[in-house]
């Protein structure tokens, strides 16, 4: 599907799967409260979880917050720092929202989440549509990430148009970040780190969303494959029945599949291949999915994330 064709259906109200970067959305035009409707629709995602906004140019961005008046003095030139540094990129940023932004679109909060996405075909379908879009990822709410158009397929067969832009190459959904006056939140963690935005942003005296802060639509179960996913160690197994995720690929014997995510220990590649590899796994003839945790730094933590809340169904109780 070319992406003029795409643009039509999202010009007059439908919905299509885009690659970006991180994994692949499903859009819609997000001024059109119609038409965000259908993504939820599609998705089955509960009307509680908001979504994000994504933009061609930075500049967009002003185009939908509140005036500088009624933004706290130093939220705008965090705003002009971060898309400097970090766009197009893994990076979704919340701020105040006008009232160009329809209600569906951020589940009634006064706040919308607003990204530019480093991908070509993204850019060109945001730019020939002539609007931002609306886009969660396109999978069936509480599933796995699509990181490939077929992934999309699997999961959306009656979505009549996927846009193919091959593998995404960061592979994980990206960052995303409140701005305080002193500094900033991390809502969801990504390939973009707390280091990496304190180099930028003074550090904030709030706390991670992990660490216990509500925020909407980060449940605690999310990313779940359709089978048992555990850590390693965290059950008694067959393994012989039981496929592995391991970082490196050290303790893989005895399990009928594997999936190494970075033979040299490279988080990022790691993190590009995390989904990819729990698809593999969901369609395999096994009973159960193992995981080796990846250590808790830098980009580990996302990763720690995805698969905690991809093991929270499936805990032993
Ligand atoms: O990489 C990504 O971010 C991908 C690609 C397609 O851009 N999108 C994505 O969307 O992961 P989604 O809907 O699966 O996750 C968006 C999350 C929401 O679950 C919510 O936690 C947070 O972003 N979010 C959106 N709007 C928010 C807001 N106003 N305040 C706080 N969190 C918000
Ligand atoms: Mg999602």
């Amino acid at each position: 599907m070319e992406i003029k064709r795409a643009a039509e259906i999202i010009r007059s109200g439908g919905v299509v799967a885009f690659p970006t970067e991180t994994v692949y959305g499903l859009g819609a035009n997000a001024l059109e409260a119609k038409a965000v409707a259908k993504i939820f629709e599609l998705k089955e995602r509960p009307s509680f979880d908001p979504l994000i906004v994504h933009v061609a140019e930075p500049a967009q961005v002003f185009e939908y917050i509140v005036d500088s008046q009624c933004m706290l003095p130093l939220q705008r030139t965090y705003v002009q720092w971060l898309t400097e540094k970090f766009w197009p990129g893994p990076l979704t940023i919340v701020l105040p929202k006008n009232t160009l932004i329809p209600d569906i679109v951020t589940a009634g909060l006064s706040t919308v989440a607003l990204r530019m996405p480093d991908n070509p075909v993204a850019l060109e379908l945001i730019r020939q549509s002539s609007c931002p879009l609306a886009a969660p990822s396109a999978n069936k709410f509480g599933r796995l990430s699509p990181t490939t158009a077929e992934h999309v397929r699997k999961q959306l067969p009656e979505l009549e148009c996927v846009l193919d832009g091959g593998a995404a190459k960061i592979g994980i959904e990206s960052t995303v970040i409140s701005l305080q006056e002193d500094g900033f939140t991390i809502l969801r963690q990504g390939v973009i780190t707390r280091e990496d935005l304190e180099k930028i942003l003074p550090a904030s005296g709030h706390a991670a969303v992990d660490a216990g802060l509500a925020a909407p639509g980060l449940l605690k179960a999310h990313y779940s494959p359709a089978k048992p996913l555990y850590f390693a160690g965290q059950k008694e197994i067959d393994k012989s029945r039981a496929g592995i995720i391991s970082l490196r690929g050290a303790n893989i014997g005895g399990y009928k599949l594997a999936e190494i995510l970075s033979p040299t220990g490279d988080l990022r590649e790691a993190a590009a291949n995390l989904f990819g590899a729990l698809h593999k796994m969901e369609d395999a003839e096994i009973d159960c999915i193992v995981a080796e945790p990846a250590p808790e730094t830098g980009i580990g933590l996302a990763i720690m994330d995805r698969l905690r809340k991809a093991a929270y169904r499936w805990r032993p109780r």
